[in-house]
C-alpha cells in the first residue's frame, strides 16, 4: 500500500481578530406595530429588542459581508492575499447556486482560495468557527476568514405577528489563524432535525414560483424557547466542560442573540459570576442570526466591556433545530 503525504498543521488555532457591519436603517417598534397588534411594551418585555437595523437603499447581504470582512483582514495586521479560506454562514442568500463565499474571496482579492457557503442558521457562526479552526490545526489552510451575514428583513414577513419584531440584518467576521497556545475551545455541536418544522421558510422556491408568493420565515417561537431554555443550557454548560474550565474561569458570555428571556435563563442555569461581561446587543440590533456572536463580540471589545485575552463563551442555536457553541479567547 502507498503511503501518503499528510498534511500538517499548527498546534493550535486562534481568533486573530473579529470585525463587523451593520446596516443603516434603524427601526424602532412603534414602526413595527404599524404592521402586527402588539405594542412597544410587549416586544421589550418579552424579548429585550428596543430597535433593529434592516438594510437601506443600496445595501446588500454582499457588501455588508465585504465590509465585516475587510475590518477583520485588517485588524488581523494581514492582507486578503494571506487568507487562504473563506467560510460564509448565511441564510439570506438567493441563490440556490453558485455560492456567495467565491464571489466574496475575489472581491477581497484573495487569490485561489477555498470559499464555501455554510447553512446553520443561528450557530452558523460557531459552525463555520469549529470548521476553520479544524482547517488551521490540519493544515488545510493558514488563515480562515470566518464570515456570519444575515439580510432576515427580506424573509420576514411584516404581517406575521410572530415574527416581524425579531429579525433583522448585519454581518460579523473573523480571521482564525495559528497559534502557539490554544485559543479555541473543542466545539459543542448537534442538531434535531425532528424539529425542523420549529423555524421553517413559508415556501421553497419552487412553490414560490408556482404561487408568485414570496418566502419568509415562520416560527414556533414557544417550542424554540422550550428547547433553548432546557436542552440548549446543558449544551452551554458542556461547553465550559469540554475547554476544562468552570463559570469561575470566565469573563464574557457571548450566546445568540435571540430574546434577552432566553439569554436570562441561560445565566441562571450556568449559575455566570456578577463579574461576566454578558453580551445584549439584541436590544439594539434584534436577532441577526448567523450575524449576532460575532458582532455582539466586536460590540463587546470596541466599547471596551470586554477585553483582548479574555475567556469568552460562545453559543449559537436555532433553524434546523442546530447548535453549536465553544469557548474563545477574545483577539
Ligand atoms: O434565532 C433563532 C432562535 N429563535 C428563538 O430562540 C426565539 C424563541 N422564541 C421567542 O423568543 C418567543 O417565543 C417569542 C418572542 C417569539 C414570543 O414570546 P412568547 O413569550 O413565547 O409569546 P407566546 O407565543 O407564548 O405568547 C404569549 C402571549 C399570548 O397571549 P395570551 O394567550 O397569553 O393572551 C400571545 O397571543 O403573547 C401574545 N403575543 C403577542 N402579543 C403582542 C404573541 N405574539 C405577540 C406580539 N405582540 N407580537
Amino acid at each position: 500500500m502507498t503511503t501518503l503525504k499528510a498534511s500538517v498543521g499548527s498546534p493550535y488555532a486562534r481568533i486573530l481578530s473579529i470585525g463587523s457591519a451593520l446596516p443603516s436603517r434603524v427601526l424602532d417598534n412603534e414602526y413595527m406595530v404599524q404592521f402586527i397588534d402588539s405594542s412597544d411594551e410587549w416586544i421589550q418585555q418579552r424579548t429585550g429588542i428596543r430597535e433593529r437595523r434592516w438594510l437601506a437603499e443600496g445595501e446588500t447581504l454582499e457588501s455588508l459581508a465585504l465590509a465585516a470582512a475587510r475590518q477583520a483582514i485588517e485588524r488581523a495586521g494581514l492582507q486578503a492575499s494571506d487568507v487562504d479560506a473563506l467560510l460564509l454562514s448565511t441564510v439570506s442568500h438567493f441563490h440556490q447556486t453558485p455560492a456567495l463565499a467565491p464571489k466574496l474571496a475575489d472581491e477581497l482579492g484573495m487569490v485561489d482560495a477555498a470559499a464555501y457557503d455554510i447553512s446553520a442558521a443561528c450557530a452558523g457562526f460557531c459552525y463555520a468557527l469549529a470548521q476553520a479552526e479544524a482547517l488551521v490545526r490540519a493544515g488545510s489552510a493558514r488563515h480562515v476568514l470566518v464570515i456570519g451575514a444575515e439580510t432576515l428583513s427580506q424573509l420576514t414577513d411584516l404581517h406575521d405577528r410572530g415574527t416581524a419584531f425579531i429579525f433583522a440584518d448585519g454581518a460579523g467576521a473573523a480571521i482564525v489563524g495559528p497559534s502557539e497556545t490554544n485559543g479555541i475551545g473543542p466545539v459543542v455541536w448537534g442538531s434535531d432535525g425532528s424539529q425542523a418544522g420549529a423555524i421553517w421558510q413559508t415556501a421553497d422556491w419552487q412553490s414560490a414560483v408556482a404561487d408568485g408568493s414570496w418566502p419568509a420565515l415562520g416560527m414556533d417561537g414557544r417550542a424554540v424557547f422550550k428547547w433553548a431554555t432546557s436542552f440548549i443550557a446543558t449544551a452551554t454548560a458542556r461547553c465550559l466542560e469540554e475547554a476544562g474550565l468552570t463559570p469561575d474561569d470566565l469573563d464574557v458570555f457571548v450566546p445568540h442573540q435571540a430574546n434577552n428571556r432566553i439569554t436570562d435563563t441561560l445565566l441562571r442555569y450556568l449559575k455566570l459570576p456578577e463579574k461576566v461581561v454578558v453580551a445584549r446587543t439584541i436590544q439594539g440590533l434584534g436577532n441577526n442570526s448567523a450575524a449576532s456572536v460575532p458582532i455582539a463580540m466586536d460590540s463587546l471589545l470596541t466599547s471596551g466591556q470586554a477585553k483582548s485575552g479574555q475567556t469568552a463563551l460562545l453559543i449559537g442555536f436555532g433553524a434546523g433545530l442546530v447548535y453549536a457553541g465553544q469557548v474563545v479567547t477574545l483577539p
